[in-house]
């Protein structure tokens, strides 16, 4: 392992023993904050770093200030701080090459190349991928063309999905009721730039029926570990009502993930999955997240992430027992075969607060108070999502600003935890659902 910056993490360092390593973990978000508590806490980590962090990440690391998407930035910072180990929290950076930036430069890092990150940047890539490899997905078809794309949807009918190709922040998909919505997605995506160039290419797909849940596995380029099962509701409203947000909350496991279909996804999704990858000369390291329709025929793709999702990744950082930090750095030496993770049987779970107006427009810089009554509850953390100091102030800067997490014995529990923790927090200009986990709490 190496004594300064341009050195590689060497496969063998974690057998050799103990020789702290400095990490740099690249985001600001409510992710990043849990993937940096669970880093803090192992015994490898000698200095922690997050750029650009937040307000809360400061707790667990020095923030540094550069942007997440500041490629050239995050490399050079890299070797300034020596940082032997770099984990990528978001798909922006690493669909533009910051994993492969790092590599050249001779410092590890984990998550995929942006060869392998198309499998997220490009819904039209993905699509095909999974047609060609027989891995269950709604049937589609992609188009540049919106005359081509009212065409196909007359004849098709309603309800439809429309999805702009690229990157939209979860933003990029409408379900549609009616033809004419789906028409009316269709020209606003090709014709009037509505994601801009993530938009330019589109997919329409049939559109599936069932509940959805989330499978991430920890992938090395050819074997992966399955990460328990969770549950996001990207809704903004109560009873997954109103338009799509990044996730207003999230739970795992989610009871809909019986053992019995987490084998049937692992065998007829990841590992296909990971195998067509491989096949295509774009081997995938990092996290494979799929997020699946539970249908009467079984689990079908609604989309890869190549990343934690958030907020997912809070609560599966807290139910994870083992160190995060081995576990990433086999992932990204191809090394993960016969890799096992440990984890708490209790479910936990994430209630987002988010500034209100959120998906829409949105102030900045409101106050949040009462955040110091929490800490020191091991059972329940509060992630930071978009937060910046101000003095011993903290302001709200971002459209999801904390992450409620709870452990509990069961998920009820759990989701009552964290409610009590949101009403201790002080923010009016704030709000949440109050229904997150409904699902699991049903069952
Ligand atoms: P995606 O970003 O592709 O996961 O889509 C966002 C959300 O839109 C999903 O979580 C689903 O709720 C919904 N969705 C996406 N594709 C479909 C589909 N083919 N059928 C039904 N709902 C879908
Ligand atoms: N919560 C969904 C995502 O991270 O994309």
């Amino acid at each position: 392992m190496g004594e300064g910056a341009g050195r590689g993490v060497s496969p063998n360092a974690l057998r050799r023993g103990a020789r702290p390593m400095n990490i740099l973990v690249v985001g600001g978000g409510g992710r990043e904050h849990a993937l940096c508590w669970k880093l803090a806490a192992s015994p490898l980590c000698s200095t922690l770093y997050c750029a650009p962090g937040n307000a809360g990440i400061a707790q667990e690391a020095t923030c540094l200030d550069v942007g997440a998407e500041d490629i050239g930035g995050i490399v050079a910072a890299a070797r300034d701080y020596a940082i032997d180990f770099v984990v990528v929290g978001p798909e922006a950076p690493l669909c533009a090459g910051l994993v492969d930036r790092l590599e050249a430069a001779g410092i590890a890092a984990f998550g995929p190349s942006a060869d392998a990150a198309i499998l997220e940047g490009s819904k039209a890539f993905m699509k095909d991928l999974c047609a060609r490899y027989g891995i269950p997905t709604a049937a589609y078809r992609p188009f540049t063309d919106a005359a081509e794309a009212r065409a196909w949807i007359a004849e098709r009918g309603a309800p439809i999905v429309v999805k702009a190709s690229g990157l939209a922040a979860g933003k990029g998909v409408i379900v549609a009721q009616t033809v004419a919505e789906a028409q009316a997605a269709a020209g606003a995506m090709l014709d009037e730039g509505a994601f801009g160039a993530a938009g330019a290419e589109i997919v329409v797909e049939d559109c599936l029926d069932g509940e959805e849940a989330s499978i991430l596995a920890l992938v090395d380029g050819a074997h992966f570990v399955l990460l328990p099962s969770a549950q996001d509701h990207k809704a903004v409203g109560e009873g997954d009502t109103g338009p799509n947000t990044g996730g207003m909350g999230a739970y795992s496991p989610a009871p809909v993930v019986t053992e019995a279909l987490a084998e049937r996804i692992r065998a007829e999704i990841v590992a296909p999955t990971v195998a067509a990858m491989a096949a295509e000369g774009r081997p995938f390291k990092g996290v494979l997240y799929a997020g699946l329709m539970i249908g009467p025929d079984g689990p079908k793709v609604l989309e890869f992430n190549t990343r934690f999702g958030d907020p997912e990744c809070q609560p599966l950082m807290m139910r994870l027992m083992s160190d995060l930090l081995p576990a990433l750095i086999a992932a990204r030496d191809g090394e993960l075969k016969d890799f096992d993770l440990r984890w708490y049987d209790e479910p936990a779970l994430t209630v987002v607060l988010a500034a209100r107006g959120y998906p829409g427009a949105y102030e900045k810089g409101s106050e949040i108070r009462g955040l110091d009554a929490l800490a020191g509850d091991p059972d329940t953390v509060v992630f930071h999502a978009g937060t910046a100091a101000d003095g011993d102030r903290i302001l709200a800067t971002g459209g999801r600003v904390l992450g409620v997490t709870a452990m509990a014995p069961t998920v009820a529990e759990a989701q009552e935890r964290a409610y009590a923790a949101v009403d201790a927090i002080d923010w009016p200009e704030g709000f949440c659902r109050r229904d997150i986990g409904w699902r699991a709490i049903a069952e």
